[in-house]
């Protein structure tokens, strides 16, 4: 039989990353119909389940897009008939080749192409690539192992980690996941870039003033607080989400779209970077607050958090890339959790127009004036450009306005999930949304040594209010380098 086949492992399958995220994600794909005509996917985990066990745990977590309603019920049977479950452990050779027999079954002697997804916690990583790679990869076909971070927590670890999975992996087969690298508007910040002539040639230290990558959400660590006590704010989201997205925002053009290309480029514009400094961080935690009657609970109110952690939910830091594109440029980043709103945004603010005509207009705060782009990323994608018009009327009065590009307004598609975008390209072999190890090192290199002094001389957090706009040092951090954060300007919203 000419046709291959396509076998999921879903490791770590009663997880919740797998069930609120890779199994809606290989439903919707299917429900596309971008996976293979012969495909099988497999739950693996400790825990003794039946085949119909795990159906019935996924099938909650399925659901139709709004314009794919038709047929939803049939689609989700037809999908769940085509997922099974393993149970084993996660370093036992002789399990996988238990797996391996029954993927050969579904396989039907195809070609068999065999995709792994870690959804583990990654102290089990290298005994699962072990397992994975000597009992159950595909003899024919490819292999493929997807991992999601945390990949360590600084560059010793991380390059541990790296060790121990190319012991049994090539490089080419692993598959490290940001899935930020898979949302919408982070994909089309290239596009932007590169394929709009208004923006390039205005893409560099000549012209703007500072560039904000912002990421708040408006709920705490709740139930999460076990994993995230071990790593912090800064571990969590800046030194990958945000940073990548940093990366490509700031990186030379590439030769081409290919994944290498690509990512080499990603690679120079990190490896340019300097390291941070304490002096340039603050760092904060959320603590409980009252609000309308409803108390909000603190970091350390959480039952897996030591109750004297000082772990970061916080931190603004900034960050400077030192080539000749960038050189002086604060790149801020601010990432929080329990703050008041849900947002993640890149802002780009402009210098000041030289020898302004309309200077008077603007009283003395000639920040009001400045032109400013922002990238929504979520939620409610958005791109705007902030820029001065003329009030009209007879008189001469200006204010700022916006040039909105409001996706919900544009384009009636629903947008798919990072997840989804991230597990086709790792089916079709497109490695271009993925992080290459040398691109992780570069990564940590750049916070490795803060983290190790935040640690080291224990500095402790800045508390702030469960619901608020975070602590007032990030004010203080900005000011230092002349800047006022996009975010906080309330008309600045659209
Ligand atoms: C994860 C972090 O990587 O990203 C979480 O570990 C965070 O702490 C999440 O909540 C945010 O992702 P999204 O896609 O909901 O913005």
């Amino acid at each position: 039989n000419g046709e291959s086949s396509l076998s999921i492992t879903v490791v770590g399958a009663s997880g919740d990353l797998a069930k609120k995220k890779i199994f809606p994600a290989l439903f919707a794909l299917f429900y596309e119909g971008c996976l293979p005509k012969h495909f099988t996917i497999f739950g693996y985990a400790r825990s003794k389940m039946t085949d119909e066990e795990l159906r019935k745990m996924i099938s909650g977590t399925l659901t139709c897009r709004i314009d794919q309603r038709e047929n939803c019920e049939d689609k989700i049977d037809n999908f769940l008939k085509k997922c099974f479950y393993h149970a084993g452990q996660y370093n036992s050779e002789a399990d996988f080749k238990q797996l391996d027999a029954k993927l050969k079954t579904h396989e039907g002697g195809r070609v068999a192409n065999r995709l792994f997804y870690l959804s583990i916690p990654p102290n089990i990583f290298i005994d699962v690539a072990r397992c994975a790679s000597s009992s159950a990869s595909s003899e024919q076909g490819w292999t493929r192992v997807i991992v999601e971070k945390p990949f360590g927590r600084d560059s010793a670890s991380s390059a541990e980690l790296t060790k121990g999975l190319k012991q049994f992996l090539a490089e080419e087969q692993i598959y490290r996941i940001d899935h930020y690298l898979g949302k919408e508007l982070v994909e089309n910040l290239s596009v932007l870039r590169f394929s709009n002539l208004v923006f390039e040639p205005l893409w560099s230290r000549q012209y703007i003033r500072n560039v904000q990558f912002l990421f708040s959400e408006d709920f705490g660590t709740e139930g999460r607080g076990g994993y995230f006590d071990g790593y912090g704010i800064i571990r969590d989201i800046m030194q990958n989400h945000l940073l990548q997205m940093l990366a490509i925002f700031a990186m030379e053009p590439p030769v081409s779209l290919d994944a290498e290309d690509i990512r080499n480029e990603k690679v120079k514009v990190l490896r340019s970077m300097r390291t941070l400094n304490l002096e340039d961080v603050v760092i904060g935690q959320y603590k409980s607050h009252v609000r309308g009657g409803v108390r909000y609970p603190g970091y350390t109110d959480d039952k897996t958090v030591p109750p004297n952690s000082i772990t970061p939910t916080f931190a603004a830091a900034a960050l400077f890339i030192d080539n000749a594109r960038w050189d002086g440029v604060p790149f801020l980043m601010k990432a929080g959790k329990a703050l008041n709103n849900r947002r993640t945004e890149i802002r780009v603010q402009f210098r000041h127009v030289p020898g302004n005509l309309y200077k008077r207009s603007f009283g003395t705060d000639l920040d009001q004036a400045t032109n400013e782009l922002v990238i929504r990323v979520q939620p409610d994608e958005a791109i705007y450009l902030k820029i001065n018009n003329k009030i009209p009327g007879l008189g001469m009065r200006l204010d700022r306005s916006n040039l909105n590009l409001l996706y919900a307004d544009r384009y009636s598609r629903e947008i798919p999930d990072a997840y989804e975008r991230l597990l086709l390209d790792a089916i079709e072999g497109e490695r271009r949304l993925f992080i290459r190890s040398d691109e992780l090192d570069a990564a940590w290199a750049i916070f490795t040594p803060l983290l190790q002094e935040l640690e080291t001389r224990r500095v402790s957090p800045e508390l702030y209010p469960y619901g608020s706009r975070g602590p007032v040092g990030a004010h203080y951090l900005a000011a230092k380098y002349n800047v006022r954060w996009g975010d906080l300007n309330v008309e600045s919203q659209v």
